[in-house]
């Protein structure tokens, strides 16, 4: 069932777990990962980022295609199209017009004045039609950004304000995490992950989910976090399978047998992340 990720995420902080966000850059993956949520029975957040939204065709033509796999496997477990890192509030408006469930506004780079009013306009508009939405205070880096730049680093008063008065659904604080791959070790301000968690009340959100080891994540957990986004480490599991099948296999040349062949991968990193995360099924 196509849903927003209120009831999804409520339920996990009133439990104390997480669900992934998996994003989703083609069709295969898009069926790869409801296959295998379905078969742990676990809710899911399909994250589409704006480039990848392009890639696939446009924002209607992902909604069309996460529906018609959904009717088409028979999938039960609660799903969200999520629009992840939405750059402009026109950018938003065409995602949850196009039928997106729940969307990220993402203005951590403006000042905190404006990115509360854009925020602001996107939850009225999102929440006229049970749209959730996802916002960001500090900045969640890149492979550029020095990952222990204390510029990056989310502040709690700021987190409290945002939240009051923008009265979106989910928070992602910036606290250390990148997205890519990690050049060192992952530093985490956990303290303030906590702060921030009491401060607000509100679901919070892990970026930069891989390269994570389990014990910080577990830990993220306890201080809040209830959604974790994944979109590097299943990007390195289906590559490195599909890149065996090529070195291994000179006579391939159907696509399809070559894009399947990084579905195990892609399988076994889900089945990871539900249990670690501890990921439940809700009435
Ligand atoms: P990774 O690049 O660490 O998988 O993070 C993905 C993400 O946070 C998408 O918003």
């Amino acid at each position: 069932m196509l849903e927003n990720m209120t009831k999804m995420l409520n339920h996990a902080k009133e439990n104390k777990y997480a669900v992934t966000q998996f994003n989703i850059n083609n069709l295969e993956w898009t069926r790869f990962i409801l296959e295998e949520c379905e078969k742990e029975h676990t809710p899911v957040i399909l994250g589409v980022s704006e480039g990848a939204a392009k890639y696939m065709g446009g924002y209607k033509t992902v909604v069309d295609m996460v529906k018609n796999l959904m009717n088409y496997l028979n999938t039960t477990i609660p799903v969200a199209i999520h629009l992840d890192h939405g750059s402009s509030y026109e950018s938003v408006v065409a995602a949850i017009d196009a039928g997106f469930t729940s969307v990220m506004i993402d203005k951590s780079r403006e000042d905190i004045d404006t990115n509360i009013d854009i925020t602001k306009k996107v939850v009225d508009y999102a929440h006229a039609r049970n749209v959730s939405v996802e916002g960001e205070i500090g900045h969640v880096g890149g492979q550029e950004d020095d990952i222990n730049g204390s510029i990056l680093y989310a502040e709690v008063s700021d987190c409290v304000r945002y939240c009051n008065e923008t009265n979106i659904d989910f928070l992602a604080p910036a606290l250390g995490s990148v997205h890519g791959p990690y050049k060192g070790d992952p530093v985490l301000a956990f303290d303030r992950m906590e702060e921030i968690k009491i401060a607000t009340n509100k679901p919070l959100v892990l970026h930069g989910g891989s390269g994570i080891y389990d014990e910080q994540i577990r830990k993220a957990i306890s201080c809040g976090i209830c959604k974790l986004n994944i979109n590097t480490e299943l990007q390195q599991a289906w590559t490195s399978g599909v890149r065996n099948k090529l070195n291994t296999d000179s006579e391939v040349y159907d696509p399809r047998k070559i894009i399947k062949a990084g579905e195990e991968d892609i399988k076994r990193v889900i089945k990871e992340k539900i249990t670690l995360l501890g990921t439940k099924m809700y009435d």
